[in-house]
């Protein structure tokens, strides 16, 4: 699916909510599109299913421009899109069957046709059990697999989730992501997940575009957005996720230019199989550094791991250049985020050196 240069404005006054947006989206990928509330993120996907017209731009799905039809053929169009909610949107006075039968009776199968479809659908999402159930006797995990079968109905070729599990406790979030990823596999379908956290991607998405005021300010890789967040909006995703930032009480510590008595604070992501390099042992034995560590820890973004090091390089002295050269051809990134002033210890051993 390709969304090409799409903008919406609902008044002149407020300004564009969507401004110049593009992205492709292969087949078969899930790609997520993180942003803060009011980035935009529901404006797109309703003008991504024509819900909503854009104010410019074009909507290709499977080698189709959906923004270029209208009527009978955009409804027709419309069924190769899924979509699922935050609030499920399930009929309570259906049971999860009825429910799951909608999309088939607007579509004006035979009654007989469509009990043969619903109960594989059922069987996709687990609830094979509840087919009598009323909404009012499902769990919100539950409603939102009712909401998936639905989707799923008319074989779309893609399915949007507009903060599909923004209202599930975190176990239940897993189990509709594990949902999500069984059935992108499955069935080969494209999925667009969009999120303001940055949790539900981290292990699913292979590619996110973080979108900030109606725009696309980051566009990439899953690992490497986290990896190199470039943007202010983009690391303030990340907190709690991937050490970038330095705890407050750290933070303050740091100068921003180096004085007398300091020495470089450097940052080093450390990616792939670098992240199992005994890199700080290599500082010590290499250039005689006592790294003073003051922040760090390991992640995994899918099965990679993702570290992030804020080391006080003490006694590095005129070694700097070398040692960031150094830390560059092992296809580290590093980065001298500031300066720290030397503790006394720190001192009186940098003096016997
Ligand atoms: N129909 C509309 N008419 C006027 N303004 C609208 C309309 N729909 C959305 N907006 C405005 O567009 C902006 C983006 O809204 P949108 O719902 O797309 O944000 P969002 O990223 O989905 O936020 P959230 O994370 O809170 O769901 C908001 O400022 C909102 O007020
Ligand atoms: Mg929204």
């Amino acid at each position: 699916m390709q969304i090409e240069r799409l903008s919406k404005t609902f008044s002149q006054a407020a300004g564009p909510v969507l401004d110049d947006v593009s992205l492709t989206i292969r087949p078969g990928d899930i790609h997520g599109i993180i942003g803060r509330s009011g980035a935009g993120k529901s404006t797109l996907v309703r003008c991504i299913n024509l819900l909503e017209r854009p104010s410019a731009g074009r909507v290709i799905v499977s080698g189709r421009d959906i923004t270029a039809l209208r009527g009978r053929a955009l409804r027709q169009a419309r069924r190769g899109i899924g979509m699922i909610f935050q609030h499920f949107n399930v009929l309570s006075a259906y049971t999860v069957a009825g429910n799951v039968a909608l999309p088939f009776k607007v579509a004006g199968l035979p009654r007989a046709e469509i009990a043969r479809r619903v109960p594989p659908l059922l069987e996709l999402v687990g609830l094979a059990d509840k087919a009598d159930a009323y909404p009012s006797e499902l769990s919100g995990g539950q409603k939102q697999r009712v909401g998936i079968a639905r989707a799923l109905a008319l074989d779309p070729s893609v399915l949007l989730c507009d903060e599909a599990t923004s209202a599930l406790d975190p176990e239940t979030t897993d189990q509709i992501l594990a949902l999500l990823r069984d059935i992108n596999r499955k069935l080969g379908l494209t999925i667009v997940l969009i999120t303001h956290e940055m949790e539900v991607l981290r292990d699913i998405a292979g590619r996110v575009a973080v979108l900030d005021h109606g725009r696309v300010v980051k566009e990439g890789t899953t690992f490497d957005v986290l990896a190199f967040p470039k943007s202010a909006v983009a690391r303030s995703f990340l907190a709690g996720l991937v050490a970038h930032e330095l705890p407050p009480q750290v933070e303050h510590q740091l100068l921003p230019e180096p004085v007398a008595d300091s020495d470089p604070v450097l940052r080093i992501v450390f990616t792939g199989h670098a992240a199992h390099d005994p890199i700080v042992a290599e500082l010590v034995s290499r250039f005689q550094i006592r790294p003073n560590i003051l922040h760090g820890r390991i992640d995994y973004v899918g099965d990679r791991p993702l570290g992030v090091l804020t080391l006080v390089a003490s006694g590095v002295g005129g070694r700097l250049p070398a040692v960031l050269s150094h830390l560059c051809s092992l296809e580290l990134s590093v980065e001298v985020i500031g300066h720290a002033v030397r503790s006394v210890a720190a001192r009186r051993h940098g003096a016997a050196v």
